[in-house]
């Protein structure tokens, strides 16, 4: 009898721990949570050549007031599409926004650039 509770008790903390294993491998794929642990740094020197390395849906660095932000884990959840791809490589200031209002000051894209931050612009 006690061998057997000991054996569903291994068997318990194996299935679990597994279990736990594949949950985190699942949640840190998530493309936000795939930035967030990414992040190492928010304050690393990107150069105007550097910001248009990345100008692709795959790899989209976006500047805007002298701070720089990858925000390719958001492009397909982008309600105007793939549009916002043109911005990718750029500096935003340098657009008019086609958002309401006409800028990029607007809370959620804002929001959504506080969490892409990963570094500012050196322009120099
Ligand atoms: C930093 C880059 C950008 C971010 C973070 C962003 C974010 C957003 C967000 C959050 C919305 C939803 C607005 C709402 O629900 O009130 C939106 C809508 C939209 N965006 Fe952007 N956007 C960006 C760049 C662009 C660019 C470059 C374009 C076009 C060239 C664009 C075109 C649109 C359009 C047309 C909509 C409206 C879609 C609709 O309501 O049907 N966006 N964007």
């Amino acid at each position: 009898m006690k061998k057997k509770l000991l054996f569903i008790t291994l068997a318990l903390i194996v299935f679990g721990l597994v279990g736990l294993g594949v949950l985190f491998s699942i949640v840190k794929e998530a493309p936000l949570i795939k930035q967030l642990l990414s992040k190492s740094s928010d304050s690393k020197a990107v150069t105007v050549a550097q910001l248009g390395e990345h100008a692709s849906e795959e790899d989209c660095l976006v500047a805007y007031k002298n701070e720089v932000f990858d925000i390719t884990w958001f492009i397909s959840q982008h309600a105007g599409g793939l549009q916002i791809v043109s911005l990718c490589g750029q500096q935003a200031d340098q657009f008019s926004s086609q958002h309401p209002g006409g800028s990029f000051e607007g809370p959620k894209i804002q929001g959504i650039l506080k969490m892409s931050k990963v570094g500012t612009l050196k322009t120099e």
